[in-house]
């Protein structure tokens, strides 16, 4: 819908004259410029159909809400609403958005009820409904969502979709938590689920000040009083950086519909999945039940649920009020029998308590890289401290966490925790004349527990395989014997041979999706359903099982949305196997090269691509904290998701360098055809600047829907790059621009492509621009420098008759990545 800015006020008083007058328009649907608005009968749709941005009315409600919806299922589920607490009584309304960039919302008398807000302006906002379900506002040509002014899900309501931070920013404060409905009807907010960050930092579900339930703080695996474990639904994570702490989580199958919900009727939190036949389904709850509720027992009182009555005190603590206990009132709690003297650690030790929810930590002080004996030695010199426990509890971890006040809010769970508590000595027994029996019993004690350590471990072990076999092992502690060693320090899920040849159905040819630079890779499907993509190191690859071992440990650190997702590994005797998420667009070439599938990558889609991999590519140059050059990138190591985000793939060639580094010489030349910068083919430099060449073929590629390598002309015998500079300097770069998807809308995004194109490919490696330069130069509209001679133009005939191993092959062959021994 359109209507010009100047008849905007006029429409608010003469509705009825104006309608008439809007023109509806075959445009996105998925956002809303300066020139348009929504009303309440018109929705926009994210572009992938999975959410509709609209005004409904809940409940029996007749008051009207801005809200975002799920499209594709037929229980309307609102996850998001605008106008919570300031409803619309009238059918008039409208959705606006205005430069500087601000969203608002005008009732019928043009009054704004409800506005987005932001700290910077730009030119030309628009507002896109996204396919996670997040409406954001943005300049129109810029979609890095670093650059957002305002994102819904940075104000979440009562639903907690995948890929939301639920957390908090700790340099600009900006807290995203979730509020539950106050009822059916009403989406104003009510019991809120938050993290709070005094001590630990640890989240409350609170109904206004009173804290209802503590999942418990994050101990590196799970939030400790929570059964929240690896699942086949979707993956999770909590973050704690000096900038922010957050819990997030993904689904693992992105055509899944799972939700956690903060619920208004019951003031639990809820995950609900989505299916066909039965509509929604209950997943999991919390809290669980009476244990769980907040400080149920007191201080110093535990919890357990199967006792009658539930509470009791932590051993060596009595309850303060006796008669108050017995009557069922725990709510005093429990002191010490013997009160702590504290006389600077002397006559005082810890006592350790096992399979307990850790208390409450808000009164509390944690170190991540202090050991578990410091962190004793520190409690016991302090007499505020009055227990400490490991702050991470995942293998080879431990960190400190100490509590500087008394120990509220414990339960006993199967999955709980030690934690170590301050103690009078005369409680722990006599240390002197103990360390004389220890002495005396040592002997005994090493061999029992040396007979119970290999039957556990044999146990463990089998136990293990079966895991390994549903593939739903996570934190890589799983053993084969072959490789102990590697895997114990790769935090990286290690998969059984027989997992992998099952899924592949024995490596089965159709179930090959491709050749990769050292190997063939294969689909396959987990046990569980999950979709997978195995890459096997052919034999002849000549890594070592170190060199393997390095290379798994790059990729399991590199984590970005535009990188593919390393699952696991595989080694067993010769076998060496990489496990990749499955993208089910599969790659890049097999659209932009294709007369029929191009048509489906239209301009926008087109450009988030390049948008994406640019990115990728500066997080491997220069975020991830390894510095890596990938050496072969190409159209069909770019790997694309179900909503067309790109994902680079294939990192057999990546090398890491250091920081100071800039480039290196290598005698063993690896990269594809066409791709290869000249400094490299020739010399065999690499630099970041070789990735740079070949990010701009990569683009020319995207932009054109043409080949580099395998490019002719009836004009010239230039290759592509040959072929748009020429173009370009004659002013008629939009020619290159594959002719399915010229668009005059976009005519400047694609113009500013083709340039930055053509400035990565210049002859010089320092001429090219920095992945990071061409991100901004991307993003933005200043002016660009203007691009020297491309390298590697015309050379086409020589460079394959140099190399003449692929000559008379089919193209499709040329793609195959080569490695070359070079004699220096
Ligand atoms: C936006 O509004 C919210 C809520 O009114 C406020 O907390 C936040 O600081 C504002 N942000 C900016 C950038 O003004
Ligand atoms: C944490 O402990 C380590 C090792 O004891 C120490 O070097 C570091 O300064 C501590 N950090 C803080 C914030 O106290
Ligand atoms: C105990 O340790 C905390 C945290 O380091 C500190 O703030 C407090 O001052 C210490 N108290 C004493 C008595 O040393
Ligand atoms: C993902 O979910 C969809 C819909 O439920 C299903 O058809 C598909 O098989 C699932 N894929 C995997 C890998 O489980």
């Amino acid at each position: 819908m359109r209507i010009s800015t100047d008849s905007f006020s006029m429409f608010l008083s003469l509705t009825s004259v104006i309608v008439i007058l809007i023109i509806s328009e075959a445009e996105a649907t998925d956002r809303i410029t300066t020139t348009q608005f929504l009303r309440e009968n018109e929705t926009i749709v994210s572009s992938g159909g999975s959410f509709e941005l609209g005004f409904f009315r809940p409940g029996s409600s007749q008051n009207l809400y801005l809200g975002i919806w799920y499209k594709k299922i037929t229980t309307r589920t609102v996850v998001w609403v605008a106008n919570r607490e300031a409803p619309l009584t009238n059918q008039s309304v409208i959705l606006k958005i205005s430069s500087p960039g601000i969203l608002n919302l005008y009732n019928e008398t043009g009054f704004i009820i409800w506005s987005s807000n932001t700290s910077r302006s730009v030119e030309d906002p628009i507002a896109q409904l996204l396919d996670s379900g997040n409406l954001v506002v943005r300049e129109a040509n810029d979609d890095n969502p670093e650059n957002f002014l305002w994102q819904s899900f940075d104000y979440p309501g009562n639903t907690f979709l995948p890929g939301m931070k639920l957390g908090k920013n700790l340099i600009t404060d900006l807290d995203r938590y979730l509020s539950s409905w106050k009822s059916n009807d009403d989406p104003a907010p009510g019991n809120t689920y938050r993290i709070d960050t005094r001590g630990y930092p640890q989240f409350f579900l609170r109904n206004g000040a009173i804290e209802k339930y503590r999942p418990g703080p994050w101990n590196g695996l799970t939030f400790s009083g929570t059964s929240l474990k690896p699942n086949k639904i979707f993956n999770y994570s909590f973050v704690f950086s000096k900038e922010e702490v957050y819990y997030t989580y993904e689904l693992i199958n992105s055509s899944v519909v799972s939700i956690s919900v903060l619920n208004q009727s019951v003031g639990v939190m809820q995950r609900w999945t989505w299916t066909d036949n039965r509509g929604w389904i209950l997943f999991s709850e919390i809290p669980k039940d009476n244990c769980d509720i907040y400080a149920s027992c007191g201080e110093y009182g535990s919890c357990n649920i199967g006792n009658s009555p539930q509470c009791g005190c932590l051993d060596k603590f009595v309850p303060r009020h006796q008669n108050n206990w017995d009557s069922g009132d725990w709510s005093s709690g429990c002191i010490r029998r013997v009160p702590l003297a504290c006389r600077g650690g002397e006559g005082e030790g810890f006592m350790k308590y096992s399979g307990l929810k850790l208390p409450d930590t808000r009164n509390s002080w944690f170190n991540t890289s202090m050991t578990l004996e410091e962190c004793r030695k520190m409690c016991l010199g302090n007499c505020s401290c009055m227990a400490y426990a490991r702050l991470d509890i995942r293998k080879g971890a431990s960190g400190c966490l100490m509590w500087l006040g008394s120990l509220v809010d414990i339960r006993e769970t199967d999955d709980g925790q030690d934690i170590y508590v301050k103690m009078a000595s005369s409680e722990l027994g006599s240390q002197g004349k103990r360390r004389e029996a220890i002495i005396v019993s040592l002997t005994l004690v090493i061999g029992v527990s040396l007979l119970c350590l290999s039957l556990s471990l044999y146990f463990w072990k089998k136990k293990h395989r079966q895991l390994e076999r549903t593939g739903i092992m996570s934190h890589g502690s799983s053993h084969t014997e072959t490789s102990k060693s590697h895997k114990e320090d790769l935090q990286l899920p290690s998969f059984d041979l027989t997992t992998i040849v099952d899924a592949t159905d024995n490596f089965s040819l159709h179930n090959k999706l491709g050749e990769g630079g050292f190997g063939p890779v294969y689909k396959g499907v987990l046990e569980g359903g999950q979709e997978i993509a195995v890459k096997r190191l052919s034999s002849s690859s000549r890594q070592g099982p170190d060199e393997f071992k390095n290379e798994v440990i790059y990729i399991a650190k590199l984590q970005h949305r535009n990188l593919v997702k390393l699952l696991g590994c595989c080694i067993q005797g010769e076998e060496k196997m990489l496990i990749y998420e499955y993208l089910s667009n599969k790659s890049l070439n097999l659209f932009i090269f294709d007369e029929t599938l191009s048509k489906l990558l239209d301009w926008p889609k087109r450009f988030h691509i390049i948008n994406g991999i640019a990115r990728g590519l500066v997080y491997l140059h220069q975020d991830s904290r390894l510095r890596i050059i990938h050496r072969d990138l190409k159209a069909s190591n770019i790997l694309l998701d179900i909503d067309m985000t790109p994902k680079i793939s294939d990192f057999g060639m990546a090398r890491s360098f250091g920081a100071n580094e800039t480039e290196a010489n290598t005698n063993r030349v690896v990269g594809t055809y066409g791709y290869m910068s000249p400094e490299y083919a020739v010399d065999g430099i690499f630099s970041v600047k070789s990735d740079v060449f070949s990010f701009g073929v990569l683009v020319l590629e995207i932009v054109s829907g043409k080949r580099n390598r395998g490019f002719s002309h009836s004009n010239h015998l230039h290759n592509l790059l040959g072929h748009a500079w020429k173009l370009y300097q004659e002013g008629r770069a939009l020619e290159v621009v594959d002719a399915a998807i010229v668009n005059s809308i976009y005519v400047s995004e694609m113009l500013r492509s083709i340039q930055v194109a053509l400035l990565c490919v210049q002859q010089s490696p320092e001429d090219r621009p920095s992945m990071s330069s061409v991100v901004l130069m991307l993003g933005n509209d200043g002016a660009l420098p203007q691009p020297k001679q491309p390298g590697f133009f015309t050379e086409r005939k020589v460079v394959e008759s140099e190399y003449s191993t692929s000559r008379d092959t089919p193209s499709s062959v040329n793609e195959i990545t080569i490695t070359l021994l070079e004699a220096r």
